[in-house]
């Protein structure tokens, strides 16, 4: 383990939008080696949901917590997305979405808090995607909200965010891989010790486990709310309706 100390909720967006600030020009790099690249079929998991649940509409889109874009750069390429917009607080992080996603015309971005969209109406969007986000937010039950607010009726949510392993014999592999090797990958990337590659590993202790984030996400009002674990539970993503 780590002697590293959550930020208390006050100071935590402020510590997390900095922090990606800082580590944003060699992020993916960073997620590509922590992940084993297992991080792209995770997010393409998201994408043959949406497909699936809306195989022919024309849909207006959200990546929320979008960093460099990733999930928005596939949530483009859908012959079914319509717009897609890519909200994150972050402005470096942002910035790398920007140019990666520069000439395409169904994408946009913004600057925004996940925990306060208030720069969006109520009922404006089919799809909210959040990757790897709603583990950082100071609030995760108004965030919740907040997706809620801004999904059309039938709308769909849905997060990929880290989970928790039952079996005990794994989760000692998966702690040791999470709290070693990941903060010494970011030290090898960027050539210096940055809290950041700490806070990763801690901030998934404080997270709901797979059932209690369904079971947030019922009570913030979705219905039909399921999630599907991979490489045993390491990794979780959740969905759910709005009605
Ligand atoms: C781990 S990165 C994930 C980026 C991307 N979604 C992905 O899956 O690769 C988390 C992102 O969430 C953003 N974030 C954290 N809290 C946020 C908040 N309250 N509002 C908006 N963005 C937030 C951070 O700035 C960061 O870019």
């Amino acid at each position: 383990m780590t002697d590293f100390k959550m930020p208390e909720a006050q100071v935590k967006a402020e510590f997390v939008r900095t922090n990606f600030d800082v580590i944003a020009s060699k992020y993916d790099l960073f997620n590509d080696l922590n992940s084993f690249f297992l991080h792209r079929y995770w997010k393409n998991s998201i994408i043959q949901l949406i497909q699936k649940t809306f195989p022919k509409k024309n849909l207006d889109c959200m990546d929320l917590c979008c960093g460099t874009g990733d999930i928005s750069v596939r949530l483009t390429q859908m012959d079914i997305a319509n717009n897609v917009l890519s909200v994150d607080f972050s402005e470096n992080m942002l910035n790398v979405a920007r140019e990666r996603l520069a000439g395409i015309s169904k994408s946009k971005l913004e600057i925004g808090d996940a925990t306060n969209l208030k720069n969006f109406s109520n009922a404006s969007f089919d799809v909210v995607t959040v990757g790897f986000g709603l583990r950082n937010v100071d609030n995760l039950s108004k965030a919740l909200s907040e997706i809620y607010r801004v999904l059309k009726p039938g709308g769909l949510f849905i997060n990929l965010d880290v989970g928790k392993v039952k079996n005990p014999i794994i989760r000692l592999f998966a702690n040791f891989y999470f709290f070693r090797i990941v903060p010494l990958i970011g030290y090898i990337i960027w050539g210096a010790k940055n809290d950041m590659f700490d806070y990763l590993p801690v901030s998934s202790l404080s997270y709901p486990d797979q059932e209690n984030l369904k079971s947030m996400i019922e009570q913030a009002k979705f219905q039909n709310v399921e999630y599907k674990n991979f490489v045993f539970g390491n990794v979780a993503m959740h969905w759910g309706i709005k009605a």
